[in-house]
């Protein structure tokens, strides 16, 4: 009888839940394993005593639908690089694999993106822990999966925020730029701005210039069409570099940067009236779609499965409509951000939808 421990790690997302259920489900229901909820990614293993809590058919079934992660999760938890009070880092990670080997635990799950799994990775091989690893990212950046859980509950919102912002851009014949998140890479708005109907999508991945958006709104109102949506990752920069992030590393203020610069550019540049919708943490919120649900079931069955088998070291991924496993170190290496020359972004040239370029 085996126990294993669960974690959940960096930005929270819709679908955790229903992976923590899968994984439940299938270790108690199936194999008779016991299974340790680890709070609030690898700090539940840094508390003394470990923060965590056993895990039951009972308590997981009403999860399928429930946004966020009852485990609690945290993207300030690098155990190398531990935040001390007097601003120093310390390098922690033997307190959490001794815990990890206290607790009696044969195998970890790790939920995350290529971030969390880097560092889950390095404790694994430092300290003999049995890793396996189910991918989430809404920004749907790991490379080795074609759906990271999150992703898909992500875009639906933006789908549905652009839906709404039609009407009213409309009614009152304006611009409107929907900002929303991808640090580095745009694939929540190439695909909600192509579901949602966006006349303008930027996206890291190709540099824009203030030109092209205006001559867009320009050619739009030249056909007649009195309003625009334009749909802009959190992170785009212009061709010579420049760049209004957003983003702090430090933790400060974020979001919302890009958005305001690019609405006050165009009404300076063109007179169009302009507002912004900054979508922030809504589209991380919320119920899963059912996708999102399939997605997580699939590879919380498929993580404890790994773990029956005794492979370890490895990520659950969806590839060519089937989960297969791979090692996680050619999920920390395959970043994967939007391809400029590939279909995504094919489609939305050829709907004639202006990318800034
Ligand atoms: O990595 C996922 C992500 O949603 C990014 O798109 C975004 O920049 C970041 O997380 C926001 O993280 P938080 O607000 O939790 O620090």
């Amino acid at each position: 009888r085996k126990r294993i421990g669960i974690l959940t790690s960096g930005g929270d997302c819709a679908g955790l839940n229903a992976a923590i259920r899968a994984v439940v489900y299938r270790a108690m229901g199936t194999y008779g394993w016991e299974v340790l909820g680890i709070r609030q990614a690898t700090l539940g293993l840094l508390a003394n005593p470990p923060q965590v809590m056993p895990l039951e058919i009972e308590k997981v079934d009403a999860l399928l639908t429930a946004g966020g992660t009852m485990l609690g999760t945290t993207n300030k938890g690098d155990p190398f690089a531990y935040p001390m009070p007097d601003g120093s880092l310390c390098d922690r990670s033997e307190e959490i694999i001794s815990n990890y080997h206290q607790l009696g635990l044969d195998a970890l799950i790790g939920i995350g993106g290529d971030g969390s799994a880097a560092i889950l990775r390095r404790l694994a091989q430092q300290g003999n822990i049995n890793l396996v690893a189910i991918p989430k990212t809404i920004d749907n950046d790991v490379g080795v999966t074609e759906h990271s859980i999150g992703f898909d509950t992500a875009v639906n919102t933006a789908t549905e925020a652009l839906d709404r912002l039609h009407f009213t851009a409309a009614s009152h014949s304006r611009v409107i730029i929907l900002e929303v998140m991808g640090r580095d890479a745009g694939h929540i708005a190439i695909s909600a701005g192509i579901a949602g109907g966006a006349d303008i999508i930027l996206i890291p991945e190709i540099t824009y210039t203030i030109d092209q958006v205006c001559h867009k709104i320009k050619e739009r109102q030249e056909q007649g069409k009195n309003y625009c949506l334009a749909i802009v990752s959190e992170a785009v920069r212009t061709e010579d570099g420049e760049s209004v992030m957003n983003t702090n590393r430090l933790g400060q203020s974020r979001y919302g940067g890009i958005g305001q610069y690019l609405a006050d550019e165009i009404c300076h540049r063109s007179g169009a009236e302009t507002r912004v919708t900054v979508l922030g943490h809504i589209q991380r919120g919320g119920t899963p779609s059912p996708l999102e649900r399939v997605t997580a079931a699939a590879f919380g069955v498929a993580a404890v499965d790994l773990i029956a088998e005794e492979k370890y070291d490895r990520m659950v991924t969806w590839q060519n409509r089937q989960v297969v496993s791979v090692p996680i170190s050619d999920a920390i290496a395959q970043y994967r951000a939007v391809d400029p020359d590939g279909t995504l972004v094919r489609t939305a040239r050829g709907l004639g939808i202006c990318l800034g370029d």
